[in-house]
């Protein structure tokens, strides 16, 4: 059966200790040796370089296509664009702003399709914070805490999924409005997390937990919004008032590009605690041992 990566939950939590295993194992398997790797981006990135740089180290040899290129639902639908990808690929990986288009392009075809980030969610970037965590904390998990603090983004979505799967409490302090749906506590609960909640109050916001993050307050796509979402948002900065209120040992993560002053001050950005560029680097093995688990998994079954 083939496997796609659009929501970290499409791995049971069994699968994705296999797929975090690949990402730190020394010797990849070259999966994509002679096949291609279409990567499409419908939004600005850098993450083209983690994954190109992923197809390469298995062995394959990645295609970036911008928005003019294949301009999806515009010269051709969505499912087309995959089904003709799919004729010279083992792999589409894309960046786009809807995620329904993510799902009609799986629907479309027998290759794996990765999200490499959409409105809903990040997988690929949840995955490389886990790997940044167990590099502090070690494999097991259970019972830590992560904290997210601010809009509850795609990112912030992905990685409360993932951290529920490895039995951790998660705690979303995000203004209403911006806050998690229940549906998505309940999923986080689901998935293992022995507890999953959400307040609004950034008073105590750090206290306790292990891992603090935050995102951009306005994504991608939401630069018109900056003006309304700034004074919003203001009080939910992570300065170093609030990193202290957590666990002595606690990481601050951000998935970059951070805006400086605005969500994270410089001082804990740039402080002892801050592991965003490990957590960068983490981008690369993350794309590299998810694309190796996605191909083999889907080709072994079929
Ligand atoms: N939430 C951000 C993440 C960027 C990696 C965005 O969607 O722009």
């Amino acid at each position: 059966m083939t496997r796609h990566l659009l929501e970290i939950d499409d791995l049971n939590p069994e699968e994705l200790h296999q797929v975090l295993d690949r990402c730190t194992s020394a010797h990849p398997v070259h999966v994509l040796d002679g096949r291609g790797a279409a990567l499409i981006f419908e939004k600005p990135n850098r993450t083209r370089n983690s994954t190109e740089m992923a197809v390469v180290e298995l062995g394959g040899h990645p295609i970036y296509l911008t928005p003019d290129q294949v301009d999806i639902d515009g010269r051709e639908s969505a499912e087309d664009v995959a089904r003709t990808l799919a004729c010279y690929h083992s792999v589409i990986a894309a960046r786009v702003f809807d995620h329904t288009v993510l799902e009609r392009m799986a629907g479309a075809v027998t290759i794996p399709v990765v999200n490499l980030l959409s409105d809903l969610s990040h997988p690929l970037q949840a995955i490389a914070d886990l790997l940044t965590i167990r590099a502090e904390y070690g494999p097991d998990l259970a019972g830590r805490t992560m904290t997210w603090v601010g809009d509850y983004s795609n990112v912030a979505r992905s990685l409360g999924f993932a951290c529920a799967m490895q039995g951790m409490g998660v705690r979303f302090t995000c203004p209403d409005g911006y806050a998690p749906p229940a549906a998505d506590l309940e999923r986080m609960a689901e998935l293992g997390a022995p507890w999953a909640e959400h307040d609004d109050d950034p008073a105590d916001a750090g206290k306790g937990t292990h891992v603090l993050v935050t995102d951009a307050w306005y994504s991608m796509g939401q630069e018109a919004e900056k003006a309304l979402r700034k004074p919003i948002f203001e009080p939910y900065r992570v300065d170093r008032a609030m990193l202290d209120q957590a666990e002595p040992d606690a990481i601050f993560l951000h998935c970059l590009p951070a805006h400086r002053g605005e969500e994270v001050t410089d001082e804990v950005l740039d402080g002892p605690q801050s592991r965003v560029w490990p957590e960068a680097q983490n981008r690369l093995a993350a794309a590299r041992g998810a694309l190796e688990w996605l191909v083999l998994a889907s080709e072994t079954d079929r």
